[in-house]
């Protein structure tokens, strides 16, 4: 800390940070850092420091920092119309066109988009009209929503217990009754090391086929996942899962809610995740990637089949119940359109594809020998590296050793480059700008060897 630092001094008297040492940080026993200016994967902090992101920001900075084509759609909207509202049939161009963007983007049974201004709350309202949903239909049983443990959902009420994280339950009095957790598609955090991927699948499909039993599948309205796990440890899944699971689903008429708030707009080298494994999904979230996080947008894309019953619902009771004040708030929606517009125009989700797989083949190759990397693992512009005590037996670090903290921070301090150490598990996170190129990949890789073998050896 500088001394007489009234900056440093405001900050910690004055704000409640997020996902924060409270107490540390008010005592001055943790870093503050103060971000100044960014572009490319670049960030600088009030000292001039450079800093490479990569994990664009919280994995939503994807066309990378300093897009003047979007600063200056975000300004003209303010000059011309900061704000209206969308309820009882309004809109503004932005906002209309976003919408069609959207879903000229999305699967082809997408009908409409419901925008929010974070993931958290689109998965909120995503939750609401699965209720409302089963209600008109008939069933008001029908309401319990299955996730699975280390799955990110937001950090809500309704959310928050989506999430299966213990930090986000632990003192708040979460899940709720409602939310119903079940297997991680794991394969590295198998339980049975003999396990093959396919006996995985098998094995998290009897789970979920166990829990529907218990429940009662008149008693469940959804299923909620993200196509690849992200904050529970950024974990592809095995071949075959998506298939399996959503077999389970039509089955038992369960709704299946595609969280694509990390993968949604290219993160994994195809514009959706949902495309990428072949899932069908009858609402997707997204956030992040909408608009670069430019602006907060985020949104819920409602199939067909659930648009019909909403309908019906407005028909036989009025207006439909729900509503922000933000709800596809111009500034946002003009940033949305600027931001896709940016993705095609420069080829950005082939970009992420090709430097994505550059980066996870020459991670994992570089990283290959280390007798304390269990897995390298990733898919598109998404990658992690586990850290194990002893390969060869699996045998995870103490939590208490804060293995992955260490390795992300000697990787900002000797480097200057960040990864997210995750939550959960000592697994150390790559989410880089899509921008990011075969050099600055190199950077990161050469980084990471030399954070990993400063800490570990
Ligand atoms: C998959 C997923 N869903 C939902 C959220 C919540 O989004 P927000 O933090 O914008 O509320 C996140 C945030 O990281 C996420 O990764």
């Amino acid at each position: 800390m500088l001394k007489n630092d009234q900056l440093d001094q405001w900050d910690r008297e004055n704000f409640f940070h997020p996902s924060t040492h409270l107490a540390q940080h008010a005592r001055g026993e943790s870093p503050s850092r103060v971000i100044k200016t960014a572009s490319g994967v670049f960030i600088e902090d009030r000292d001039g420091n450079r800093l490479l992101d990569a994990f664009a920001g919280l994995y939503c900075v994807n066309v990378g920092y300093g897009r003047q084509e979007i600063a200056d759609a975000i300004g003209e909207q303010a000059k011309e119309l900061a704000y209206y509202h969308s309820y009882v049939g309004h809109g503004t161009e932005a906002s209309i066109t976003l919408s069609k963007m959207i879903l000229d983007r999305a699967p082809a049974n997408m009908s409409k988009v419901y925008f929010g201004l974070g993931g958290s709350d689109a998965n909120e309202t995503n939750v609401k009209l699965i209720w409302y949903y089963n209600n008109i239909l008939g069933r008001p049983e029908k309401k319990k929503i299955i996730s699975r443990w280390r799955g990110y959902h937001g950090s809500g009420l309704v959310t928050g217990s989506l999430t299966g994280l213990e930090l986000f339950h632990k003192k708040f009095d979460l899940p709720v009754d409602q939310v119903i957790h079940t297997e991680a598609p794991y394969y590295y955090r198998r339980d049975d090391l003999d396990q093959t991927e396919e006996q995985f699948v098998a094995h998290c499909v009897a789970e979920l086929e166990a829990l529907i039993e218990r429940e009662g599948a008149d008693t469940i309205a959804a299923f909620i996942g993200e196509p690849v796990l992200g904050t529970g440890g950024i974990v592809p899944p095995p071949a075959g899962y998506w298939d399996a699971i959503q077999t389970v689903l039509k089955k038992h008429d369960i709704l299946l809610v595609a969280d694509e708030v990390v993968t949604g707009f290219g993160r994994l080298g195809t514009m959706f995740g949902s495309a990428h494994y072949g899932i069908e999904p009858d609402i997707i979230t997204i956030a992040k990637g909408l608009t670069s996080a430019y602006a907060p947008l985020s949104g819920s894309i409602i199939s067909d089949k659930v648009w019909k019953v909403l309908e019906q619902g407005t028909d036989e009771n009025g207006p439909i119940g729900h509503g922000w004040t933000y709800s596809a708030h111009p500034i946002g929606a003009a940033a949305g359109v600027a931001n896709l517009k940016l993705i095609d125009d420069l080829n950005l989700v082939s970009n992420a594809a090709d430097v994505g797989a550059y980066l996870n083949r020459t991670l994992a190759e570089a990283l290959a020998d280390h007798p304390h990397v269990g897995d390298v693992r990733g898919e598109g512009m998404l990658c992690a590296v586990e850290f194990v005590k002893d390969r060869d037996s699996r045998t995870f670090f103490d939590a208490a050793d804060k293995i992955g903290p260490q390795v992300s921070a000697k990787l900002l301090d000797q480097s200057r480059i960040i990864a997210r150490a995750m939550p959960q598990g000592d697994i150390l996170g790559f989410a880089p700008p899509f921008c990011l190129s075969r050099e600055e990949a190199d950077q990161v890789v050469a980084g990471t060897v030399q954070a990993v073998e400063t800490v570990l050896g």
